[in-house]
């Protein structure tokens, strides 16, 4: 890759290119339908990470925006483009997030929550390096993994 990556907020338009990517990266992955659902209640807020002058598609993060509180529905790069920091630039967009959705809470803490299979050690990680830590197994085996935004920290 020689040209910087761009991002970009994710749209509707991006749905059918993500869940391709999903359908090679996850055991479990997120079809254009249901990710269409959910974007429809305009509860998804996401981004992405593309190669600027063809647009494809190398990463994004989308995030569910709840009552008081955010969860990772995905985050994911393409292997030939892991481990150059750019998982890391998509979480510092969640930052951003976190600032806007505490204008709605009370306090100064928002807490982010990313449920994980226990055998994504990378993403694991990864999600470790970035503040979260492991709160519980879920019912399906996945486990919890949250970091507490303090306003006062970003
Ligand atoms: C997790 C993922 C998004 C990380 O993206 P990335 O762009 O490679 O991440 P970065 O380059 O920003 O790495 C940040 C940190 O994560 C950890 N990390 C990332 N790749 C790693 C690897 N191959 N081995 C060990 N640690 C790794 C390191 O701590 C790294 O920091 P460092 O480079 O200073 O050591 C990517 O590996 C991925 O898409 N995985 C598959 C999808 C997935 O499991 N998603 C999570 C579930 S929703």
């Amino acid at each position: 890759m020689t040209d910087t990556p761009i991002i970009l907020p994710f749209g509707m338009n991006d749905l059918v290119e993500i869940a391709a990517m999903e359908k090679m990266l996850f055991d479990d992955p997120l079809d254009a339908d249901r990710l269409m659902k959910k974007a429809a209640r305009s509860t998804i807020v996401g981004w992405t990470v593309r190669v600027p002058c063809t647009s494809v598609i190398i990463g994004y993060l989308l995030c569910d925006v709840r009552y008081k509180s955010i969860r990772i529905v995905r985050i994911a790069v393409a292997p030939k483009f892991r481990r150059r920091g750019l998982g890391s630039i998509l979480m510092r967009w969640l930052h951003g997030l976190v600032t806007m959705l505490w204008l709605y809470v009370d306090g100064f803490h928002v807490p982010v929550y990313a449920a994980v299979d226990p055998g994504r050690r990378i993403a694991r990680r990864f999600l470790k390096k970035h503040g979260f830590s492991r709160v519980r197994k879920m019912k399906n085996g996945k486990y919890l993994y949250r970091r507490i935004y303090e306003i006062a920290s970003i």
